[in-house]
């Protein structure tokens, strides 16, 4: 079996809710900062991270972030030729999660996976045998939303705490959310 562990990501409200109209529903940023630091550090500079994503998402990015910086950007799709010929040099295409180990697998350079949405891609990566860990932003309001995290099985993924991640509350304008860790038993 593949050793690629995958690390999910994502930021979600009290509902749940991770997204409305193709955008985050909130404006946060140091939470923004916390994701592109966990997403992109490594531990030597020969190394890079991978982020994983489903073709919404990468759409959803906006042009001038598009592919994530210092990161080889991995977009899942059923219409890989399609897409092939509309992202930039250097970002991959791909047709299913396995394909994305497959790749990431290839590549001895690449330190860390992430996978970052949207929902069916995070579904598919708890449902996955290479599920490590979540790190889900708990924001402690509700937005109106469209697009949800799936729900974590609480029997199998377990509250950690993690050294580097800050335990005590952020607060941002109004908003206030916890940077949480869940680990697959
Ligand atoms: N808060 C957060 O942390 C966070 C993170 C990420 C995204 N978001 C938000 O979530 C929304 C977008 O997420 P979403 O759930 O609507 O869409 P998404 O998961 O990003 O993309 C869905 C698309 O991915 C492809 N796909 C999905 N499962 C696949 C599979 N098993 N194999 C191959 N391709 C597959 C399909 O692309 P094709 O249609 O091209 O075949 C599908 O239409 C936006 O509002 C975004 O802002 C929030």
């Amino acid at each position: 079996m593949s050793k690629v562990k995958l690390n999910l990501i994502a930021a979600a409200c009290e509902n749940m809710g991770i997204g409305a109209n193709g955008t985050l529903p909130w404006r946060l940023k140091k939470e923004m900062a916390y994701f592109t630091t966990m997403t992109t550090k490594v531990s030597s500079p020969e190394r890079v991270n991978a982020v994983i994503m489903g073709r919404i998402t990468w759409d959803c990015i906006p042009d001038k972030y598009r592919p994530l910086s210092n990161r080889v950007n991995i977009v899942m799709t059923q219409q890989v030729e399609s897409l092939k010929s509309k992202v930039p040099e250097g970002v991959i295409v791909v047709p299913s999660l396995d394909e994305a180990i497959k790749y990431i697998d290839s590549r001895p350079d690449i330190e860390s996976t992430w996978v970052i949405g949207g929902s069916s891609i995070y579904q598919a990566a708890m449902e996955h045998p290479n599920c490590g860990k979540i790190y889900l932003t708990e924001i402690q309001k509700s937005f109106d939303c469209d697009t949800f995290f799936p729900n974590i099985d609480k029997q199998q993924f377990h509250l950690v705490n993690e050294e580097e991640i800050p335990e005590e509350r952020q607060v941002e304008g109004d908003i206030s959310y916890f940077f949480r860790v869940y680990k697959r038993l």
